[in-house]
């Protein structure tokens, strides 16, 4: 085993990770000459933040008609109430300044006329507030953090490293464990403090928008370190996926002016948000359009076997086209010979977010099954539930939630450094040799049993595409709940094809598969408990949203049965719960 001190690890470098690496080396400056790892199962700028497309969320023109408090309110009636207030209000301040701050670090926001950052509409919102950069806003944002971080010395970068649990002893974080998936060595990353920054979990599903490295595992170490996951049965299906994988068709074509038509050529979404039509928020649009399939108005795709409607942006013409959306045009070439110029595009919805997360504070904090902060550990965007989103978040505020969190965390684990001199941490030796032997000899070396990971996968997937997809009823969930238990107990019998260490990606999908089953059951279960519709998670057998009972957070703890429930109240400042309507 090869041990590695730093003072700060960071899994994770999407937007969040890099943000937060920045603020601990921008605060630093040396002072303390802190180091810092970031580490990622991938190549760095291969993280799923990236392929983020159509904005970021800012409140920049307030002598136009936007302010925090309308940024606020659009956030928390978007998350069907279920946002935590004092959360959100911090976040649409601080968002304005990341904004402003990634810019001089050469994010190319488009421009008005008059030269000024030009905002462009999305679902939910009452201004025009998403700040863009074309339709690959997420590629250029994490361009300019990269190039940001490399101005800095402090830190090193452990590309192709997984990590495979969180060492904490005595609610005292004190490091991660990983596998060099290059060497297939087993490494110990000692450090004062470790923030997990790792991204969604869409990868449960069949149809998603999320990359294939998007696998909850920041939920599942958290999960398995005996820390609770928060509202993770809110799952966001955004509405157009495009058929049949589900890659993201931008919001921003919505924004733009697209229209969503069904099989008789009719806009649709009047029928179901007549204020804001295309534009409400992406669970009532996705409801909108698998509505419209289940009652016989989708289109039948034959190669795939798959109900979609259109996705008509032929009204908005070549050059509008060209400027705002060049990369949505070069996905429907690419993946179906489809040029939008002329043609509507086949879409349905595709899951793309998770509103849940790793139970934090408001500082990003992690938190323990008692509410308290675990010691040196912090967790921050998607990974994180804080919450802001609630039940369903608004498009363009992921990548301004990873921004505002990098800060928010950065800073803190600063400040934590900087006050309390913590030191290098010596955990018991056994902890790190009993995950070694879990990983290469009980995993890896397992002669026994015929069960194949990816068989399992394949299942999972179906499993959750069919029960827990965007309408849900308590019959279905029972269904998923007892499949994934069959699935969980098949996996004690996976056995590896590949006995190799170097780069052996059967056991890194061995590994990942087991957070994704854990991740599935808190999903479904909680799911199949929380008997109301809020938000993204919307049941047929309990239509309506029910504030006397279920106006509280989802807390789930590992169980020896599998999940624990229990629930913890909602912040509410300012604004009370009202009838959600578009
Ligand atoms: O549709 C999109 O461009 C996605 C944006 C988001 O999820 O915030």
């Amino acid at each position: 085993m090869e041990t590695l001190d730093y003072d700060v690890a960071i899994v994770g470098t999407g937007l969040a990770g890099l943000r937060t690496a920045i603020e601990v080396l921008r605060r630093d400056k040396g002072r303390l000459g802190l180091r810092v790892a970031v580490i990622s199962k991938l190549y760095l700028m291969r993280s799923h933040s990236v392929s983020a497309e159509g904005g970021t969320s800012a409140v920049l023109y307030p002598e136009e008609g936007d302010s925090f408090e309308l940024m606020a309110w659009d956030t928390i009636k978007g998350s069907d109430f279920l946002a935590d207030q004092d959360a959100v209000w911090r976040f649409v301040h601080i968002a304005t300044q990341e904004i402003r701050l990634i810019e001089r670090w050469g994010v190319p926001w488009n421009r008005r006329a008059d030269g000024r950052i030009e905002q462009r509409w999305f679902g939910g919102l009452s201004f025009p507030r998403a700040t863009y950069a074309q339709d690959k806003t997420g590629f250029f944002e994490m361009r300019a953090l990269y190039d940001t971080l490399l101005k800095y010395e402090n830190w090193d970068r452990f590309d192709e490293n997984f990590v495979t649990s969180i060492v904490i002893e005595n609610n005292e974080f004190k490091g991660f464990t990983a596998i060099d998936l290059k060497t297939g060595n087993f490494r110990y990353f000692r450090a004062k403090a470790g923030v997990i920054a790792t991204g969604g979990a869409g990868q449960l599903y069949r149809i998603t928008s999320m990359a294939a490295s998007s696998t909850g595992d920041g939920y599942g170490l958290a999960y398995n370190a005996g820390l609770p996951l928060k509202d993770m049965e809110f799952v966001q299906f955004h509405p157009t996926g495009l058929v049949p994988r589900g890659i993201l068709i931008t919001e921003a074509a919505r924004g733009e002016g697209a229209y969503l038509i069904n099989k008789d050529g009719e806009r649709f979404m009047k029928k179901y948000a007549p204020s804001k039509m295309e534009l409400a928020p992406r669970d009532i649009v996705s409801r909108a359009i698998m509505k419209e399939i289940m009652e016989g108005r989708g289109i039948y795709d034959d190669n795939s076997g798959l109900y979609h409607v259109w996705l008509d942006m032929r009204h908005l013409g070549k050059e509008k086209i060209e400027e705002r959306l060049p990369f949505i045009r070069e996905i429907g070439l690419k993946y179906l010979g489809i040029d939008i110029v002329d043609q509507p595009l086949p879409i349905r919805p595709t899951v793309h977010y998770n509103m849940g997360g790793i139970h934090v504070d408001i500082d990003g904090k992690v938190l323990n099954a008692n509410g308290s902060p675990v010691k040196g550990l912090w967790a921050a965007g998607e990974a994180a539930c804080v919450s802001i989103h609630g039940s369903n978040r608004l498009g363009s505020n992921g990548t301004n939630e990873c921004l505002v969190y990098g800060y928010i965390v950065g800073n803190d684990v600063y400040n934590y450094i900087e006050k309390e001199r913590p030191a290098l941490p010596n955990p018991s030796q056994n902890i790190l040799l009993a995950e070694e032997d879990r990983i290469f000899g009980k995993i890896l070396g397992k002669e026994s049993g015929g069960e194949d990971v990816y068989q399992i996968k394949d299942e999972l997937k179906d499993t959750m595409e069919k029960y827990v997809h965007v309408y849900r009823t308590g019959s279905d969930l029972e269904k998923a709940v007892i499949k994934i238990k069959e699935l969980k107990e098949r996996y004690k019998y996976i056995k590896l094809s590949d006995k190799s260490r170097i780069f052996n990606y059967n056991l890194e999908h061995a590994l990942e598969l087991g957070f994704m089953l854990d991740i599935a059951e808190v999903i479904a279960r909680g799911a199949l408990l929380r008997t109301e519709s809020r938000g993204a998670h919307a049941r047929l057998d309990y239509p309506n949203r029910d504030d006397a009972n279920w106006l509280k957070h989802t807390i789930a703890l590992k169980g020896a049965e599998g999940p624990l429930f229990s629930y913890i109240p909602v912040k509410i400042t300012m604004w009370k719960p009202v009838a959600r309507v578009y």
